[in-house]
């Protein structure tokens, strides 16, 4: 599994941080989703028409890591990312820091765990990985205690999932108020009823985690329907690649 939690092998220095970069920071299963869909409704003009989210938001450190390249990116420059938010708070710009009541966010986990990680155990082996932090990206516990020590800080806002569902209305006016953001009544009402769950679930693929991964092969690695012509093989062996093929293929006498 990548370890997602490590620079050691991303392009982290061609990173370029911008001081109207805005970062959505969480721990896995807190609502990440939800806020890159109200911010990309209140930053673009809210169209359908992408494959996924991350192609408008980029979940930081996978983006890092697989060489996607942002500084090309328009601002505000909007990212998704799981590291804990002391990590975020060296560079400028804006952090809104989502958090969830974290026995929701182990269900959820759990859930994530057997769909997309294959991890074929019970609840009960799984909530032990989670409460001693042998899960992706530590323990929750100590994500959020890291976070807490930011409160007060300016270009940092706090965002309570569950608030976000009781007072979807006031949530996404303080998410414009902190971003500094222009929305119109008509833009609102579009980021309320686009990132509703029933809309966006109605669109499932677009945010989930395969696809995620799909698409990022694509942009980083390649096709899986790649070239489909005879005699691809010139472009890619060379005459001694070409030679020891053919004693391989004399020797099983094969012409
Ligand atoms: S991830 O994989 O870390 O990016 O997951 P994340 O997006 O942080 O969290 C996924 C959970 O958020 C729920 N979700 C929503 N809840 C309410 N309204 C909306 N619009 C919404 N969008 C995503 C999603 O269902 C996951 O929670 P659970 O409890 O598993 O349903």
């Amino acid at each position: 599994m990548e370890d997602l939690l490590s620079t050691k092998r991303s392009n982290v220095s061609e990173f370029v941080p911008r001081s109207d970069d805005i970062y959505i920071v969480t721990y896995p299963r807190s609502g990440t989703t939800w806020l890159q869909m109200i911010l990309y409704q209140l930053t673009t003009n809210g169209n359908m028409n992408f494959t996924h989210i991350s192609q408008y938001i980029p979940w930081l450190e996978r983006a890092l890591l697989t060489g996607r390249r942002l500084n090309h990116l328009p601002s505000p420059r909007v990212f998704k990312t799981h590291w804990h938010l002391s990590k975020i708070k060296r560079w400028p710009g804006k952090a809104i820091y989502v958090y969830r009541d974290g026995k929701d966010v182990a269900v959820s986990y759990f859930h994530f765990y057997r769909v997309y990680l294959g991890f074929d155990g019970a609840f009960e082996e799984f909530f032990d990985l989670f409460l001693s932090g042998r899960v992706q990206y530590g323990a929750w516990f100590q994500h959020v205690r890291d976070a807490r020590q930011y409160r007060s800080e300016p270009n940092t806002f706090f965002l309570k999932y569950e608030n976000l569902i009781d007072h979807p209305d006031d949530s996404i006016k303080d998410i414009v108020k902190f971003c500094g953001l222009d929305a119109t009544q008509e833009e609102y009402s579009r980021a309320i009823e686009r990132s509703s769950f029933e809309f966006m679930s109605e669109h499932e693929t677009k945010f989930d985690h395969s696809t995620e991964i799909w698409w990022e092969r694509i942009q980083t690695r390649g096709r899986f329907m790649r070239s489909g012509k005879v005699g691809d093989w010139k472009n890619q062996l060379n005459s001694d690649q070409k030679a020891a093929f053919d004693l391989a293929a004399a020797r099983y006498g094969l012409d």
